[in-house]
């Protein structure tokens, strides 16, 4: 790297044009910006072309349709576990280091307490079975690669969750969400920045959990969207995941313990409430 080069000069985001990866941009103008059109992860001689030494790559591109995995495993096979193939062996060709993203769908989703990143994975989907591939595939081509999973991810726009939520309170008079899936909403926005953090922190380890604080079911936090936007939250009724049949079973459980990444002196992100009322003055605009 040449001297002088500040860290956001040697940024590469990959799948810059999904959730994670614009947030990245906003915080990060100055990264080399790969939105898919630009760059196929799978594709070894186009990401060879664009790594240099000294490079920190943040791949946010992946196969994120958790229902159209089930139906179509060769393309969430390709985004998640070929494509990140592709990149840890460039990386470690270019002297590039890795930041990849990964899932609580790797954790079978059955457990009680926060699944630390040490915990025995098992995905329950092929989406998450997908996702395990590719942190496999990362940790055996890039030794210079972090692994950072994280769950229910949202900006509060598009067809995420909270964006959804909105939508609903405006067309319906009451909204059925599910009570028994349990998880730390996560802003994308805090999420990046912690990215941006761990971008100037080599030594941390190799695997780390990264979400807001604190947990609750989708039920709470669609209650709170409504509350957040000055909407009656008593309009948001409970429900069971088995009134909504979906083609991948969602986990029950998707907490991720922070503790190794606050013990590696990683700033922890704050608790989901606050982020979710940041994220709806944000979108309010
Ligand atoms: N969203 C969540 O709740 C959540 C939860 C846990 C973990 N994660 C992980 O967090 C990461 C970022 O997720 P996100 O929510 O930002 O996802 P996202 O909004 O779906 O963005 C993913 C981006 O990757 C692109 N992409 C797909 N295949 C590609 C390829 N072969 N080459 C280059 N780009 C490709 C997609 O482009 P197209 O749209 O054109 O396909 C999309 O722009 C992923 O690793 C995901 O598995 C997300």
């Amino acid at each position: 790297m040449p001297p002088g080069t500040e860290l956001s000069d040697r940024l590469v985001v990959t799948g810059a044009g999904g959730q994670v990866g614009r947030e990245l941009l906003r915080l990060a103008p100055t990264a080399r910006a790969y939105t898919r059109s630009r760059l196929d992860i799978t594709d070894p001689a186009a990401v060879e072309s664009v790594l240099r030494p000294g490079d920190i790559v943040v791949n946010c591109a992946a196969y994120t349709a958790v229902d159209g995995a089930e139906s179509d495993p060769d393309a969430a096979f390709a985004g998640n576990a070929t494509g990140p193939a592709v990149l840890a062996s460039a990386c470690t060709g270019a002297g590039a280091r890795l930041i990849h993203l990964s899932t609580d769908y790797v954790f079978p989703g059955t457990a009680i307490t926060p699944y630390e990143p040490g915990d025995p994975t098992g995905p329950a989907t092929v989406y998450g079975r997908s996702k395990l591939a590719g942190e496999r595939a990362v940790r055996e081509n890039c030794p210079d690669s972090h692994i950072v999973r994280t769950a229910w991810v949202y900006r509060g726009a598009g067809s995420d969750f909270v964006a959804t939520m909105r939508r609903l309170e405006q067309e319906r008079d009451t909204v059925n969400v599910v009570t028994d899936q349990v998880g730390s909403p996560t802003y994308a926005a805090d999420l990046a920045a912690g990215l941006l953090e761990l971008a100037g922190r080599p030594e941390a380890p190799t695997v780390l959990h990264a979400t807001n604080s604190g947990r609750a079911s989708w039920f709470e936090v669609a209650r709170a969207v409504f509350a957040g936007i000055g909407a009656d939250p008593d309009r948001v009724r409970p429900c069971t995941s088995a009134e909504f049949p979906r083609p991948a079973p969602r986990p029950a459980f998707s907490v991720l313990s922070g503790t190794a990444w606050r013990g590696a002196g990683l700033t922890p992100l704050r608790p989901w409430e606050s982020a979710l009322t940041e994220a709806l003055t944000r979108t309010a605009r």
